[in-house]
């Protein structure tokens, strides 16, 4: 099983690419199976749970097809997928395959909107807590779906089609959204959906879908209104550039010093992140070509913040910020609102000699002047990187195990820290 070593105390100075967002790319390949036109994206990341998703719509008869390289790409620009899914062969999604990532849930919405009906394994994914699909289903039952969950599976009908309403998420969740949004754009009449999650994944789908012939408006907006067409038709669509890559990378720079160029990254979609890690003292500037962060690497502030669906501080940068709060001058207060149980990096960044403790929902910091380096083990995906940027601010070595979480949702990571100046490097075992 592969490792990451890092040898810390180097600041950072350099380029980082940010690739296309992994939480867009998932719901937009689920969004092909909507139509039996070729969907075309662009900008998608190289990431395990993208393959992972490809497999799963392989299961369902989309065939899909990379683009090759063409004159003037640079080395690592994303790459372009053709997703056609002419003929849906299978409309069950099996728990061998569901088990691995829960986001591959979704598909439940598209197979029932477009064949009638869907059978689809209970999802599995992050142990970040319990993550229930009960919005998911009661979205489908307001559109009109018959749902039973029968030996670990939901199976889902509308023979008659699906039939637009008033979905009213009792809170708000982003798989909830998309899988409203999916569902309601083929159903027959309007939709309205109350309480939508305004997460830009969400306004990069209902983009896609207005392009593949859907009739949306609101999407960003917490009121998102559909008006049901009766098929959808191909596309071509660029995914969105990743915010939680950007904001992890922004977190590296603030916590080891430098001055990195996260090239290609958007601001606008950082929502309250920017604003935080600037309070701790970093310099952060948006250029033409993506955003800048300049910092000496000391002297950081405790900043206290507290999770919240978009434009609030994002839970897929608390682990992160925890670490960037480890060396502050000062106590910290995190709080998680989103997850229940997302705090599992807490005992891996003591390890590093950071003193966290714990109080219901919320972690209290005590910012150290120094971590040191230790082997440590990822338990999630966002805990996982939360451990690499705290190593790469440690003193010594650190080796963070369990390197398949990075893999779901960093493309390149080594390889894109390394460059910009991290003693950073992936060991294989042998055998
Ligand atoms: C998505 C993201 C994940 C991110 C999360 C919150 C993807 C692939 N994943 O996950 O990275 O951390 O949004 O921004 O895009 N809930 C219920 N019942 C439901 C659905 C959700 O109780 O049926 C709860 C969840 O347990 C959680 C909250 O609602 O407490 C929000 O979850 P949700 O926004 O649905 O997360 P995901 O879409 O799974």
């Amino acid at each position: 099983m592969d490792r990451i070593r890092i040898t810390g105390g180097q600041k950072l100075s350099g380029i980082i690419p940010i690739s296309g967002a992994k939480n867009a790319a998932l719901p937009l390949m689920i969004a092909s199976l909507l139509t039996p036109e070729t969907l075309t994206l662009e900008n998608m990341p190289r990431l395990a749970d993208v393959r992972q998703l490809n497999r799963i719509l392989s299961n369902h008869g989309v065939d899909h097809a990379v683009d090759g390289k063409r004159p003037g790409d640079a080395p690592h620009t994303g790459e372009t997928v053709h997703f056609s899914a002419r003929n849906i062969v299978d409309t069950t999604a099996p728990y061998e395959l569901v088990s691995k990532m829960r986001a591959s849930f979704w598909v439940l919405a598209p197979l029932l909107a477009r064949m009638g009906e869907a059978k689809v394994s209970l999802p599995g994914g992050c142990a970040i807590g319990t993550r229930p699909v009960d919005f998911l289903l009661m979205a489908l039952e307001r559109l009109g779906a018959q749902i039973k969950i029968e030996n670990g599976y939901v199976i889902a009908s509308a023979a008659k089609g699906l039939v637009g309403g008033v979905i009213d998420f009792p809170k708000i969740t982003v798989g909830g959204t998309h899988t409203a949004l999916m569902a309601a754009v083929m159903a027959r009449g309007d939709t309205m959906i109350l309480n939508a999650a305004c997460e830009p994944e969400v306004v990069d789908l209902a983009n896609c879908l207005i392009a593949m012939g859907a009739r949306i408006r609101g999407a960003g907006t917490p009121v998102i209104e559909v008006e049901g067409v009766t098929s959808l038709h191909g596309a071509r669509h660029a995914v969105l550039p990743d915010r939680i890559e950007t904001g992890t990378y922004a977190m590296a720079v603030a916590m080891t010093g430098g001055d990195v160029l996260l090239e290609g990254a958007r601001a606008d979609l950082l929502g309250s992140a920017l604003e935080m890690i600037a309070e701790s003292g970093s310099d952060i500037s948006i250029e033409d070509n993506g955003v800048r962060i300049r910092s000496h690497g000391g002297d950081i502030e405790p900043v206290d913040v507290s999770t919240d669906p978009f434009p609030g501080f994002p839970t897929d940068l608390q682990a992160q910020f925890m670490a960037l709060m480890t060396r502050a001058n000062g106590v910290s207060h995190i709080t998680e609102t989103i997850f229940e149980n997302r705090f599992m990096h807490v005992q891996e960044l003591a390890r590093l000699g950071a003193k966290i403790r714990l109080d219901g929902d919320t972690a209290i910091i005590e910012g150290q002047p120094q971590l040191t380096g230790a082997p440590v083990m990822a338990t999630d995906l966002r805990a996982s990187v939360s451990l690499v940027i705290a190593g790469l601010a440690a003193k010594g070595d650190t080796t963070v195990h369990r390197v398949y979480h990075l893999d779901r949702g960093f493309e390149r990571l080594e390889e894109k820290l390394g460059a910009c100046g991290a003693q950073i490097e992936r060991v294989s075992d042998p055998g």
